[in-house]
């Protein structure tokens, strides 16, 4: 580094620009206990909605009745499935082309459907209403598997559809059939894995709710939300409820977690919704913790079975998966609309592999509707997953060192950008060198040969290696879409005159930092202060049009979006300056903050002094003001790159294992914040413990979900979670982002489950045991040991467990 660049970066820093560890500006109001969730918010004469909500899985609704319901006092109303009906909203348009039942009329097709819904003058006499509805149901046999689903004689469960014979929902499929054939046809050795991800659920602590303001007088509707995406929810809104878009305002507050259950419309914010414009007073919905885990966007719940084509040395020839995907009652992935699977074909995009074929096969079941992209662009968890336990099978079966194996494979640094087997274009990275970076990190020798001395007195020490890249920031435009609106985000920046700035984007954080990161842009693009830049996101009446957060998708297009638009806003006070300073355009030079005459560098002007001429010295013709708007569609994803090594031991007498050490190696190309960044890995490679090691929904033979309440859906906490060491020493930047980030929200989450579960499996290597489902619970792993097999899927519980 130069001299000059070195007192550059050095000011930047202190202006809070790209690099500093800025202290999270919304943290200010959070630690205080003073954030804006939605639950926060009263209006006057606001009525309260609780939901009533199917004990069974599925059954053919006999009658309702919901007198006694209506008689209690402080009911204001009851809205059932005919009702809706009568307004044609009993059903809706979800995000992947179905259609999902807003409140049942038919039949209940999940546990923890809604049925119905009561408004009255506070939650508690709502839900006491609720109970005094009386549903007359008709059991009918449940399913809660996709084999069950395509057993023969199984009951169709969208018999609501036409043209729905089964519970199939789609056969897809992507990549070589042919090429991969002869790639297998060449093996010396074909290595085999089958497993099942479990269903989860992203939890946040924050449940969803919404308070629908319809104002009769005014015809505007405002609804306060938690959503993750509210220009989406605008337009879904408008296309659902039939009103008019530019008289529908959606704000989303503060957000107390989002991880993708909060992108999908529910039915509790299309109630409240109705509810609010037949009683023109504010109805409030706030879901409770069971009905959130019970009803609300699952994610994953994939059988996946594969086999990998290898050269006896090692070379990977070529792979062949196949998923079969258990969607839930409802088919309402939130997902680009082209991949019927996401972005599963991600999977093996680190590895250079000749050829490469995905079938994947969706079916319905008796199960709340799933998919969600929990913390993760849409299934890339379940596809490095399946990559990474694969990895560890095949170089077991070839006999060969796993990091070995692994470095053998990579795609090489001077080979991007390269084309995937199943078509994606990958941009950059140093693979190699993370690998190396985290090998080095864990003592990779030193642990190869401890682990063999400990078997020898009886220990069994395991490590497990797992790498990632994901593809993140969804668009480009061409390629992704939702519903036919195109993948794009935006940003709006208006300096005033004393060079203080506002900042809007079409994101929408949900404890990101956006607030802090966003402003640090600014402050690399204009010099402007961090500090002297507030953020906005989340009103739809203020922020420009974006597609929300998720898929970590929000640095990779809203903050391109926002150093394009703070170069727009640089050009025009570059034309302020040469006004100023009485030169030409030409011949004025930009350094931070400032710019100044080439040939006479002491003369110059802040990019403050431009903002105040902006309203005060414009040149003759200039339009006034500083403010602009950018819409950001990327040419790519951002591919960012981690390797997660671990270590554990396993107590072959209790199947209890413990972590020894994690090791994080993350290149997400330039980091805005380090400090965020690294809370985003720390709390990601969290989540993939908790997968890898207690957290999975599952549902007993009659389709009662088990896992509707923290005692029997763990979350870990502090006290559980084991330390992790994090490395940032490997920077790729990303050649088309203008300032060479790549998404890091959902890495961790992404590639952490495998290495756990590598490193476990591992410590059982020699047993013959090839696979253990997560979560890998002690009894898991004590039944595996003790029998000496495979622990394959999440088989129903019995009822009486
Ligand atoms: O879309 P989402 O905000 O969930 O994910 P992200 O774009 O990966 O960003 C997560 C947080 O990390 C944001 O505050 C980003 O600005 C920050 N970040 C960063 O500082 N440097 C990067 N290279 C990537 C993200």
């Amino acid at each position: 580094m130069t001299q000059a660049a070195e007192t550059q970066a050095v000011d930047e820093i202190k202006i809070g620009g790209l690099g500093a560890s800025r202290k999270r500006v919304e943290d200010s109001r959070f630690i205080r206990g003073k954030g804006n969730y939605t639950d926060d918010i009263v209006l006057p004469g606001m009525l309260h909605m609780e939901i009533l909500r199917s004990p069974l899985a599925h059954a053919r609704i006999k009658s309702i009745d919901a007198s006694k319901a209506w008689d209690i006092p402080g009911v204001h109303l009851v809205l059932t499935g005919e009702m809706m009906a009568t307004r044609n909203l009993a059903w809706m348009p979800t995000l992947s082309y179905d259609t999902q039942a807003v409140l049942a009329t038919d039949k209940v097709r999940f546990q923890g459907q809604e049925v119905a819904c009561v408004i009255a003058d506070d939650p508690y006499i709502a839900k006491d209403a609720c109970e005094a509805i009386v549903v007359d149901y008709d059991p009918l046999p449940p399913i809660v598997s996709p084999k069950a689903a395509v057993a023969a004689g199984a009951p169709v469960i969208r018999d609501d559809k036409e043209n729905q014979p089964d519970n199939v929902i789609y056969n897809w499929e992507v990549g070589d059939a042919d090429g991969t054939e002869r790639a297998f046809a060449q093996a010396d050795v074909i290595s085999k894995l089958q497993l099942h991800y479990p269903r989860s659920h992203p939890s946040p602590i924050e449940c969803c709710g919404s308070i629908a303001d319809f104002n009769r007088a005014t015809s505007k509707l405002t609804v306060y939300m938690t959503t993750q995406a509210p220009h989406i929810i605008r337009a879904a809104v408008a296309m659902v409820a039939e009103l008019p878009e530019h008289m529908i305002r959606i704000i989303s507050p503060d957000i107390g977690g989002g991880f993708g259950n909060k992108v999908p419309v529910y039915p509790g914010y299309v109630c409240s919704i109705l509810a609010s414009i037949l009683l023109e007073r504010p109805v409030k919905w706030i879901e409770d913790k069971t009905g959130n885990l019970i009803s609300t966007g699952f994610a994953r719940d994939i059988y996946l079975d594969g086999e990998m084509a290898l050269r006896r040395d090692g070379k990977i020839l070529g792979v062949r998966m196949h998923c079969d995907a258990d969607h839930g009652a409802f088919f309402s992935d939130a997902q680009p609309s082209k991949f019927k699977i996401g972005l599963l074909h991600s999977a093996f995009a680190a590895y250079d592999i000749p050829a490469a074929h995905l079938t994947a096969r969706g079916t319905y079941s008796n199960k709340a509707p799933g998919g969600v992209a929990y913390r993760c662009s849409f299934r890339v968890t379940e596809a490095m997953f399946f990559q990474e336990r694969m990895m560890q099978a095949a170089a077991d079966d070839l006999g060969m060192d796993q990091a070995a194996f692994r470095r053998m494979n990579f795609v090489r640094d001077d080979d991007f950008p390269h084309r995937t087997a199943f078509g994606f274009l990958t941009d950059s990275g140093q693979y190699a060198k993370c690998l190396d970076v985290g090998l080095r990190a864990i003592g990779y020798e030193d642990f190869r040969r401890g682990q063999a001395d400990a078997r020898a007195r009886g220990r069994l020490l395991g490590l497990g290696i797992s790498t990632m890249t994901e593809p993140l920031g969804a668009g480009n435009s061409r390629e992704y879409d939702i519903l036919g609106i195109k993948m794009f985000d935006s940003a709006e920046l208006k300096v005033h005159m004393t060079g203080k700035a506002i900042l809007r984007t079409g994101a929408r954080g949900q404890g990101q930092g956006h607030e802090t990161t966003w402003a640090q842009i600014v402050a690399h693009e204009l010099g402007i202060p961090a500090d002297d830049v507030v953020v906005e996101e989340g009103d739809t009446d203020t922020a420009p049009f974006g597609m929300g957060t998720y898929a970590s998708r929000s640095t990779p297009v809203a903050g391109a979006a926002v150093a394009m638009v703070s170069r727009k806003i640089r050009a025009k006070a570059r034309k302020l300056a040469a006004h100023l300073l009485e030169v030409s355009e030409e011949d004025v030079e930009w350094e931070l903050g400032r710019f100044y005459v080439r040939s006479a560098p002491s003369r110059g002007v802040t990019i403050q002094e431009c903002a105040v001429a902006a309203y005060a010295n414009m040149p003759d013709g200039m339009e006034p003001g500083l403010e602009n708007t950018a819409y950001y569609d990327p040419p790519n994803l951002t591919w960012p790159f981690a390797v997660y090594i671990v270590t554990v031991e396993v107590d072959p007498a209790t199947g209890v294992w413990d972590v020894l050490k994690t090791v994080a190696v993350d290149d997400c190309g330039v980091r805005i914040n380090p400090m965020i960044v690294e809370g985003q890995i720390m709390g990601g490679l969290t989540e993939a413990y908790a997968m890898s090691s207690m957290q999975f929904i599952t549902f007993d033979a009659e389709g009662n979900c088990v896992g509707s309440n923290y005692m029997d859906y763990l979350l870990p906490t502090a006290w559980e979670t084991p330390g992790f060491e994090l490395h940032s020493e490997v920077v790729t930047p990303c050649p088309h982002h203008p300032i060479g980030a790549k998404g890091i929200g959902e890495c961790a989450a992404v590639g952490g489950p495998a290495a756990f579960v590598n490193a476990v499996m591992d410590a059982l290597s020699g047993t013959g045991i090839r696979n253990i489902d997560m979560p890998l619970l002690p009894d898991r792993v004590w039944e595996a040991l003790t029998y000496r097999r495979d622990v394959y899927g999440a088989p129903p519980v019995r009822s009486d467990d």
